[in-house]
């Protein structure tokens, strides 16, 4: 899979993804399953949330002004040699402190408590019994269930400290020491098997650290129009439509902050889901009025493709077809009069802010959180990658980034999108590879003939699982089209057609995936309706194999 790294990334000092009028905490994350979940129910209690490395220098996290920290669990034991420590310096800053497994571990241990391996560990579901509720487990029941990972515990909290409750194998599982503002929890209170989870969260947030609940995705889109007025100033903007949700909000919201400075450009490679070109179009262009390039280039993809058949070519072919499109775009947006735009949107701007033929400086990337943290949460990473992005751009195109969605997750980018009024088809879009139903005509060439067959099973699958309601269940859902015929018979002709391959996979990220248990009657309507509407058709079989082993895409 191709990785382009883009260039031309700003200092780490103008990237922090703080909203400026938002009180923040910091989760600190010692590399535990959950620390992104962690800071997304943070802010799921209206308290925007960052993720920072462990190793962060406390100077970097004091700058960020937070009103708590929340240290994380992680894999390690408090007594291996390298396992994290506890940096001091911490806890002076003068804000509460929470610490979850591993974090409240590290607590005990470096502030005089006693942590033990147990003779069994706990994993899953637990029996918490609540002694003194204390600030953080307050009204909340006596005896209640909680979701548990660790092999050491907490047996005796540090001097001045009230343990507050227990579980089978962990002698104190909950502590707090309200003058010194440490609090510590041995359970996971972000998951949904921990049903007072939200609530204890929520308690520490507001009540501990005193922030006010008044976050939310939609609050934050009068302030990112703000940021890019003021990082865009007059200058031109392009963006790269995908009619991906990312790419898609993202263009919004640098159309809602300098209006017609703004052109998209949209590549149609004719690799795409069957009239979904159309749709993007339609909504950019006629819907939102933003300034659009739309490049008809399926019979330039179709030449590139021509007798490539291995994955990784194929992949590569798409890729740099891609950017040469683009970059001709780009360039063309630099002459006076581009015939493509919409609205002459172009000369219409260019009254306000830079003459029509300036070049644009700034290029929108709907980078998300996610990769943000992937590549070293913000803390000195220079150089996104777009991992998988097809649509990524050479090195040697010297743009400045605009960012709009660095502080977001995918679903908060969604309940932005919504805001903007983004229809609810492309809020809710499955991700779709950028080399399109090119990689999923496989172990061929994706010719015109093959790819319009996979685009009308396709279209027919999309149908059925949006009518039967499980669209949004279903992470993909997709078809592919193996270079294999097999032998049928229709009437009473015997008829050798294609195989289709019915994909549906539920996953939470992509890093792994389970095939998704569709209904019978469903799998039944579907194929019937494939082998009865396309005479090229004539088996449908459904995937089953799971990621890993198997990858979500058949190339
Ligand atoms: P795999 O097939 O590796 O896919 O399990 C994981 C996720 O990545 C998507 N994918 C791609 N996305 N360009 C993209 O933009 C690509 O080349 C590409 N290959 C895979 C895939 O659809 C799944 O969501």
């Amino acid at each position: 899979m191709s990785d382009v790294a883009v260039a031309a990334a700003p200092a780490v000092e103008e990237r922090a993804t703080t909203p400026t009028a938002t009180e923040s905490v910091v989760v600190l994350d010692y590399g535990g399953q959950y620390s992104q979940l962690i800071a997304r129910r943070v802010r799921e209690c209206g308290v925007f949330s960052e993720l920072v490395p462990h190793r962060a220098p406390v100077e970097e996290i004091a700058a960020r002004k937070p009103r708590g920290l929340i240290l994380t669990g992680g894999p390690a034991s408090v007594y291996e040699p390298g396992a994290p420590r506890l940096e001091r310096g911490l806890l002076e800053l003068g804000v509460p402190v929470l610490g979850i497994c591993y974090g409240m571990q590290l607590l005990a241990h470096e502030l005089g408590g006693r942590v033990e391996q147990a003779e069994v560990g706990e994993f899953g579901r637990a029996e918490l019994t609540v002694g003194d509720a204390g600030t953080l487990l307050r009204d909340t029941p006596h005896e209640q269930t909680c979701w548990m990972s660790h092999r050491d515990a907490v047996f005796e909290a540090p001097p001045g400290f009230t343990a507050l409750a227990s579980s089978p194998a962990s002698p104190v599982a909950a502590m707090e020491s309200t003058e010194r503002g440490v609090y510590g929890i041995q359970f996971h209170p972000e998951v949904v098997h921990t049903p007072y989870g939200q609530e204890i969260l929520a308690r520490f947030l507001t009540e501990v650290c005193g922030c006010e609940a008044t976050w939310s995705p939609a609050s934050i889109v009068e302030e990112q129009i703000a940021r890019i007025r003021a990082q865009v100033g007059e200058g031109r903007v392009i963006c790269g439509l995908s009619g991906g949700v990312d790419s898609s909000v993202a263009a919004l919201l640098v159309h809602r902050a300098v209006g017609d400075r703004l052109t998209c450009v949209f590549v149609d490679h004719g690799l795409m889901r069957k009239d979904e070109g159309e749709q993007v179009i339609a909504t950019f262009r006629d819907t939102f009025h933003v300034p659009l390039v739309a490049v008809d280039a399926e019979q330039r993809f179709l030449e590139r493709l021509r007798g490539v058949t291995e994955p990784e070519a194929k992949r590569k072919a798409i890729g740099a077809e891609f950017i040469r499109v683009f970059e001709e775009e780009a360039a063309k947006l630099s002459s006076a009069a581009h015939p493509g735009v919409g609205g002459g949107a172009v000369a219409a701007g260019a009254e306000a802010g830079e003459p029509a033929h300036a070049p644009a400086r700034f290029l929108v990337q709907g980078t998300l959180y996610s990769d943000v943290i992937e590549s070293g949460g913000g803390t000195g990473a220079a150089t996104i990658k777009s991992h998988h992005n097809v649509g990524g751009l050479p090195e040697d195109m010297q743009f400045e980034l605009v960012e709009p969605l660095r502080a977001l997750f995918k679903d908060e980018v969604r309940a932005v999108g919504a805001e903007l009024g983004l229809p609810e088809r492309l809020v809710w879009r499955q991700p779709f590879p950028g080399p399109g139903l090119a990689i999923r005509v496989v172990g061929g060439e994706a010719t015109k003939e093959r790819l319009d067959v996979l685009r009308e099973a396709d279209h027919i699958l999309q149908e059925e699982i949006r009518r039967a309601g499980l669209y949004r269940e279903l992470w993909q859902s997709f078809c592919v089209l193996p270079d294999v015929r097999t032998v049928g018979v229709q009437g009473d002709e015997r008829t050798y057609g294609y195989v289709v391959v019915i994909r549906a996979v539920t996953s939470d990220d992509a890093m792994t995936a389970d095939w998704a248990r569709l209904p019978y009657d469903l799998l039944e309507t579907i194929a019937s309706r494939m082998i009865g509407e396309l005479r090229e058709v004539n088996r449908v079989v459904l995937d089953i194999t799971s990621k890993p082993p198997g990858t979500i895409e058949w190339e």
